[in-house]
């Protein structure tokens, strides 16, 4: 098998979505990719200790030591070169990266958002989608580009909204479904099977 495509995977938080990649490349031999290291904008989160525990080592990029947007992309993307990664997975990563990237990393970012994207980009899709008493929402992946939840899209999955959900059980629904998705998403990627044309990404068989 060809050399595994390395990743550096980004996050802010909980790091659940990560901790369903390194399972998922556990689990299966095939996947095609492996985790270089994982970039957090803030210390102390869940998400680096999931990553030490795997042993895949961290970095912490801290938004307020740089000037600005720019700053921090180059930054963010200067460890990913240094670890070799070739594509970058933003998992619940909270910051907004300036153009720059996609330049660097053109086709080769990917993002998670949980909503069916166009409806509710922005940091607060769940608690919108419930205000906006839709019946369904759901997960989107999508490759990134220079507007912000708005790249070609990779795969959607829909979730019901209930009666009687509130932000904390949707959002455990959503993510129920965005660690199937996205493992499923990234092998894909990893694999070389997604190829874009114009904004349509289409999946090539296994
Ligand atoms: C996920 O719901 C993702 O869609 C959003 O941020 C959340 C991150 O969760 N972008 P986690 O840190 O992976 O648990």
């Amino acid at each position: 098998m060809a050399h595994p495509t390395r990743l550096a995977v980004l996050i802010s938080g909980s790091g659940s979505n990560l901790q369903a990649l390194v399972e998922a490349m556990r689990r299966d031999p095939e996947f095609g990719a492996e985790i270089a290291v994982v970039i957090s904008d803030r210390a102390d989160v869940k998400g680096l200790q999931r990553a030490e525990t795997a042993g895949i080592p961290t970095e912490v990029v801290r938004w307020a030591d740089h000037p600005d947007r720019a700053v921090f992309t180059n930054v963010v993307c200067d460890v990913a070169d240094r670890y070799g990664a070739v594509a970058m997975v933003l998992a619940g990563f909270m910051r907004i990266l300036s153009p720059d990237a996609v330049d660097r990393f053109p086709n080769r970012i990917l993002n998670i958002h949980p909503a069916l994207l166009p409806a509710f980009p922005g940091a607060h899709a769940v608690d919108q989608a419930l205000d906006h008493a839709v019946k369904l929402t759901g997960v989107t992946v999508h490759f990134v580009d220079e507007q912000v939840d708005h790249g070609p899209i990779i795969c959607q999955e829909a979730v019901a909204v209930l009666d009687d959900d509130d932000p904390e059980t949707l959002h455990a629904r959503v993510q129920e479904v965005e660690h199937r998705l996205y493992p499923a998403a990234v092998r894909a990627f990893a694999q070389g099977r997604l190829e874009i044309v114009e904004r349509t990404v289409r999946w090539a068989d296994e």
